[in-house]
């Protein structure tokens, strides 16, 4: 296995990358009476449940070792070669992981062989309506397309499940890629954006940076965007994903 790309750009995220307590409840909601999880492309263990038996894997060792005290076990390894048994699984979740991974079929595969329901939070890679990337760093759009599939291409490859709109409150707590949406100087943030994969990915990022702090000092962005001001939570994108095996096995 080649060096995992969160060796690199991990140091440090447990501390800007706290579960937000909304998300949590959505993914539980979906996760439901599952008791046996596994959590694939876990990072340091947010939105596992605490009070079910979870498994999580992880492919970087920086971000295992940020695994707090107390968290679910944890074994290295990646989605595309899942280290389980089949069908060992009531669930198998993804958490803003799958853009990531070399081969995401393969990965898919391998949640369906180890449980019985997947639920996965990802984003459209095509969202057009997210003022960051729309006007401001268009390459992440590039770069999503081409590494995400589309939560549609998901349940497609699975042969079954369903899509919801997750919303992002505007005090998100979870400092991800659409977090800050109506906190737009939070992005000209280098401490914000270590935790932001997508700044580390995109070479060009700097200059859309300076614009972006131009806007604000001008005014530009706020004459823009003044709708998004009275929103409370928005749709930049993200995306919840379930999909229920067992009726495939049963046929
Ligand atoms: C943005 S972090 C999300 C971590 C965690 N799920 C969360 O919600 O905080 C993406 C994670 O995917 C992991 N990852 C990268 N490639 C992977 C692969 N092929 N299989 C499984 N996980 C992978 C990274 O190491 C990183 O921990």
């Amino acid at each position: 296995m080649s060096e995992p790309v969160y060796d690199q750009i991990g140091a440090g995220y447990a501390t800007r990358r706290q579960p937000d307590p909304r998300i949590a409840a959505a993914i539980l909601e979906a996760i439901g009476d599952a008791h046996r999880i596994l959590n694939v492309g876990a990072g340091s263990g947010s939105y596992e449940p605490r009070d079910r038996e979870v498994l999580a894997v992880e492919p970087s060792a920086t971000m295992i070792e940020q695994r707090p005290p107390g968290s679910a076990p944890c074994v290295q390894g990646t989605a595309e070669a899942l280290p389980v048994e089949d069908k060992s699984f009531d669930c198998a979740m993804a958490i803003l992981t799958i853009h990531h991974w070399s081969n995401w079929r393969q990965g898919l595969d391998e949640m369906r062989r180890v449980a019985d329901r997947a639920v996965i939070l990802s984003f459209e890679p095509d969202f057009p309506d997210f003022w960051l990337t729309r006007d401001y760093l268009p390459e992440a759009r590039e770069l999503d397309r081409r590494t995400c599939p589309s939560p549609a291409e998901i349940v497609q490859h699975f042969g079954t499940g369903e899509i919801d709109v997750l919303p992002i409150p505007h005090d998100c707590i979870d400092g991800f890629h659409g977090a800050y949406w109506r906190r737009p100087e939070q992005y000209l943030d280098p401490e914000v954006r270590r935790s932001i994969s997508t700044f580390a990915r995109i070479a060009t990022s700097a200059r859309a940076l300076e614009r972006l702090a131009a806007d604000l000092e001008n005014g530009a962005w706020h004459r823009r965007n003044a709708a998004l001001l009275a929103l409370t939570s928005c749709d930049v994108g993200y995306r919840l994903i379930r999909a229920d095996f067992s009726q495939q096995r049963a046929t």
